[in-house]
Parts: structure tokens; C-alpha cells; sequence
């Protein structure tokens, strides 16, 4: 069978890691897809640098619109970050026909709705599991593993820098400045990291989170953020006296009156298992009616973890391809259902 051909935007952490995972594993990959997946060619800033990883392997641009409408290409790989080229892009390739993976959780979580419309509108599917939790099934465990529940809370840390700053802080007694270069130096950081520190990385991927768990829109602009900014050796000092962690945690809930929708430092027993989710790791608890409380936990954040729901979503994709059209978009865009309406709660 002809393999499946997919355009890269962006070579960078994920792309790279991306590249890596798809050449590393592609003999299973093409076993569980059904076919091989194909990356025939990538759009970067800088050239010299992804040829240095990829060789000649594929064709390198700079001109990212050229690839969205390379008629050659079934599905676009959007991983350059930021919401600004890559809402052009991303619009351009579905207005074009094409299948949309992509792990820009600020994308979404500010021009969610619109894309995923427009994406229903021409019939193709857009996949997103690489924007929350790095490499953890987050969007899989909702939209499959507990469809048959009500969810009723979910909460956890969901952005890696922060809580690799808290713990590097607490454990080894670093100071945030050194935490954060730290950071930044093994990949885990936006490219502006103010959005980790601030909060507002978690809160996209919360504003995803809430829509999946309870089939409402995209809400960014409702979310409470309180970010780590202000916390100081002494108070994770203090804490730890009184026998609590602190930790940036993201929560959403369903109340009678409607959806809480918030981020913020919070104070959790020492004893408790999200206290001592340490490191760039990320953790979710989610509740549903029918199930209790479950918990996923793993890598929220680098190259290779979220390269790994990257090339998870390419497997999908390329196994529904293989689908009657009619039974593809469901199961990967956004899908309203009876809460849609419900509004979010001013915390
Ligand atoms: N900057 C993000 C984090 C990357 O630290 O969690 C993964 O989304």
C-alpha cells in the first residue's frame, strides 16, 4: 500500500523528536498504522539546522504556506508553536483538505473553535493529543477510556517547567532562576517562558481538558490564572514544615451553577500521591460518575514523550483514513454535546 505523506512545520524539540520516533520505530509504526507514514517534507527558520538532522531525507523550505498546499501532502504536522503564523497555516491546510496533528495547546485553546468548524465544514480531522501532557493518552482517556461517564472533576499538574522549578526548589534547594534555565536547557520551556511561569501554558491545556471532559467550547479568556511568579524559597520552606507541597495545579468541576475553570498554586498534603509528582512529570486525576477517580501519569513535557503523542495521532489518522469519511471526524475534533451552553464560573 502507498505509504501515508505528511508535512512538517517546524524541526524544532518535537519536530526533531517527531522525526526521530517516526525513523526510530517505523517498522512498527507501519505495522500498527497499516501503512507507512511518510514525512515527505518539512518547513523551518533555519534551513542549515534541519538539514544537519534530517540530511537529504526530505525537502526543507522556509515557506510553510508552499507546504500546507503541496497537493502531495495528506496530513500537516503543526509544531511551530504560538498562535499567530500557525492559525494561518493550520486554516490554510484545512481550507485546503488536509488532516491536521498539531501540539500547539495555545492554538487551540485561543482559536479552538473556529478550527475545529472549519475542520468539520471541509470533512477533515484534527488531532491534538501532544498539546496536553506531553507524552501522557490524556485526550484518548476522555474521549474513549471514559465516554461513558459523566466527568465531574479533573485535576492535576499539567505544565512540566513549573513543577520541575517547584521540586528542583524544594529537593536540591536550586533558586528559580537556575530551576528555570535548567529548564529551558532540556527542552521543557515555551519559547516565551513567562507562559509557564504565569500559568497560562496549564491553563490552555486546562481550557482543552474542560472541553473534551465536558463537551463545552473553547473558554480561555474565562479561566482564573495565578501563576508561581510569586512564591519564594520561604514559603516552599514553609510548606514543607506544615507538611504540604506546593504545586501549580489546573481545575476544572461542574457545579449546579456551571464550570470552575482554574489555575492556580495550590497546598497538597505531603502524603498525597499528586504531592509527589516531581520534576517535569505531569499527573491528571480525573472523576467520573461511573468509574471513581482514575489517574495518568508521565512526561509532560520534552522531545521524544511528546513526539510519542505526535506520531500516536499520525497512527490514528492514517489507520481512519483507511474509514469511511463519514466516521473519522468524531472521533478527533471537538464535539458539543448537552452541557455546550453551560457557562464558566468567575472565580
Ligand atoms: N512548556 C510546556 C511544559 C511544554 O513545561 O509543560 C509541554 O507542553
Amino acid at each position: 500500500m502507498r505509504p501515508v505523506k505528511v508535512g512538517l512545520l517546524g524541526l524544532g524539540v518535537v519536530g526533531g523528536g517527531t522525526w526521530a520516533v517516526l525513523t526510530g520505530n517505523a517498522e512498527e509504526i507501519a505495522r500498527r498504522a497499516g501503512r507507512r507514514i511518510e514525512v515527505v517534507a518539512a518547513a523551518v527558520r533555519d534551513i542549515e539546522k534541519a538539514r544537519r538532522l534530517v540530511g537529504d531525507a526530505i525537502a526543507i523550505t522556509s515557506d510553510g504556506m508552499a507546504l500546507v498546499r503541496d497537493p502531495d501532502i495528506e496530513i500537516v504536522v503543526e509544531l511551530i508553536g504560538g498562535d499567530t503564523q500557525a492559525f494561518e497555516w493550520v486554516m490554510e491546510a484545512i481550507r485546503q483538505g488536509k488532516h491536521v496533528v498539531t501540539a500547539n495547546k495555545a492554538l487551540l485553546a485561543r482559536h479552538g473553535n473556529e478550527i475545529f468548524a472549519a475542520a468539520h465544514a471541509q470533512g477533515v480531522m484534527v488531532a491534538f493529543e501532544a498539546a496536553v501532557a506531553g507524552g501522557i493518552p490524556i485526550v484518548k482517556a476522555i474521549r474513549e477510556g471514559l465516554t461513558a461517564n459523566h466527568i465531574q472533576w479533573l485535576a492535576g499538574i499539567i505544565n512540566g517547567t513549573t513543577n520541575f522549578i517547584l521540586s528542583e526548589m524544594r529537593v536540591r534547594g536550586v533558586s528559580f532562576e537556575q530551576a528555570l534555565a535548567d529548564a529551558q536547557r532540556l527542552g521543557y520551556a515555551e519559547a516565551d517562558p513567562t507562559f509557564d511561569i504565569e500559568g497560562v501554558d496549564a491553563a490552555h491545556k486546562l481550557t482543552l481538558l474542560a472541553s473534551l471532559a465536558f463537551g463545552i467550547p473553547v473558554q480561555f479568556d474565562k479561566a482564573y490564572i495565578e501563576g508561581i511568579a510569586n512564591l519564594a524559597q520561604e514559603d516552599i520552606a514553609h510548606a514543607e514544615r506544615l507538611g504540604y507541597r506546593i504545586k501549580l495545579l489546573g481545575i476544572t468541576k461542574r457545579r449546579p451553577e456551571g464550570i470552575e475553570l482554574r489555575v492556580h498554586p495550590a497546598l497538597i498534603p505531603a502524603e498525597r500521591l499528586l504531592a509527589n509528582v516531581e520534576g517535569a512529570m505531569n499527573a491528571v486525576m480525573i472523576s467520573g460518575d461511573m468509574v471513581g477517580a482514575t489517574l495518568y501519569y508521565g512526561q509532560g513535557a520534552g522531545a521524544l514523550p511528546t513526539a510519542s503523542s505526535v506520531v500516536a495521532d499520525l497512527v490514528d489518522m492514517t489507520r481512519l483514513l483507511a474509514a469511511d469519511p463519514e466516521h473519522r471526524v468524531p472521533l478527533l475534533a471537538f464535539q458539543p454535546d448537552a452541557m455546550a451552553d453551560t457557562p464558566i464560573l468567575a472565580m
